[in-house]
């Protein structure tokens, strides 16, 4: 038995020293110190031994157990040490090394000038509501006034999804839809993408955008759409800036107005953009038809309104002079990288 532990030993340290690894010390130590190594055998193994060999033997295979202990030890503070250092030479960094040029995404033009307009009309103490891009023909038509067979109709090519149902061709059905629900005073601003049968060009597209705003309450007038359209565009286009109302016809509003601004490019002297005119149009308005409130629950001798429809396309291309719808959706990132 004292044989067998000097060639353990011997054995040991030298594969102690040897070891290349942290992974090889625990190799050995589980082969001469673990639970069915060879050092716990020879203690195991003891009682073979006449009772007053044991505590010497004893002794030994604990000073041998304790000078394995203490070797390997020191050789696992040498190994950690250099494992250490070759995990931070692998995963050494070259800050010096260029790096490649992250692009950066930019809001799209339409976005930017949606998030002012609702900015605008939001500090002027309206709301803003959302409603359906698929919406009945009840909502989009008949409670505007826009009766089945309607000649008006014509005007909107509409998208039918079936007899009932249509992408709606402008955002004025969620008015309708508030109107039926709510009861004045009301305030809103409804924007989203609306709908057309319209070849795409330069300034057309059958997908755009619009925000609706609508105003019901008691002694509502003309000279409140007046003010609200003209402090919302001296906020959009700056000082100097007015609009101008032009008579037109909507079903849904009566009187009804093709609201111009004041060309923004040359200040209203003339000039390319507004064909000399030194108006540019942007927006239909007017006082909500009575009926229109009648049909819509609201009671036209009590309360009077106005609303307005904005493109909101045209108004971004006013302002940044993009000379082309298709600019918007083309997505083109050398166009969309100049509003970063
Ligand atoms: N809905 C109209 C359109 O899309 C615009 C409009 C809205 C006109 C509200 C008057 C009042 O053409």
């Amino acid at each position: 038995m004292q044989e067998k532990l000097q060639s353990i030993q011997a054995r040991v340290m030298e594969q102690l020293d040897q070891a290349a690894d942290t992974a090889a010390l625990e190799q050995i130590r589980v082969t001469v110190l673990g639970k069915k190594g060879e050092l716990t055998g020879i203690l195991r193994s003891m009682g073979q031994l006449p009772p007053e060999e044991r505590p010497v033997m004893g002794q030994k295979v604990n000073e041998l157990r304790a000078q394995i202990e203490e070797k390997m030890a020191e050789r696992e503070a040498v190994l950690r040490e250099r494992e250490k250092a070759i995990k931070l030479e692998k995963e050494s960094i070259d800050v010096t090394m260029p790096v490649e040029d992250r692009t950066m995404g930019a809001m799209h033009p339409c976005s930017i000038v949606l998030d002012q307009l609702l900015t605008i009309f939001t500090g002027m103490g309206f709301e803003v509501v959302e409603g359906p891009e698929v919406e009945y023909d009840h909502y989009n038509f008949e409670l505007l006034n826009l009766p089945k067979n309607h000649p008006a109709r014509d005007a909107q090519d509409t998208f039918y999804v079936d007899d009932n149902i249509v992408l709606r061709t402008h955002t004025s059905p969620v008015q309708a839809r508030i109107m039926t629900t709510r009861k004045p005073p009301i305030r809103i601003v409804c924007p989203g993408r609306t709908y057309r049968v319209d070849e795409a060009d330069a300034t057309h597209s059958p997908v755009f955008q619009q925000i609706e705003g609508l105003v019901i309450d008691e002694n509502i007038t003309m000279s409140d759409l007046k003010g609200t359209l003209d402090t919302f565009a001296r906020h959009l286009y700056g000082e100097g800036i007015t609009t101008r109302f032009r008579p037109s016809h909507f079903p849904f509003t009566e009187p009804s107005a093709e609201v111009d601004l004041t060309c923004a490019n040359c200040k209203g002297a003339g000039c390319r953009v507004c064909k000399g005119t030194g108006w540019i149009e942007v927006l239909g308005a007017g006082m909500v038809n009575p009926k229109v409130l009648e049909m819509c629950g609201i009671d036209p001798e009590k309360y009077t309104g106005f609303a307005f429809g904005i493109g909101i396309e045209r108004i971004t291309m006013l302002k940044y002079s993009v000379p082309n719808m298709k600019y918007l959706w083309e997505n083109d990132v050398r166009f969309l990288k100049q509003f970063r």
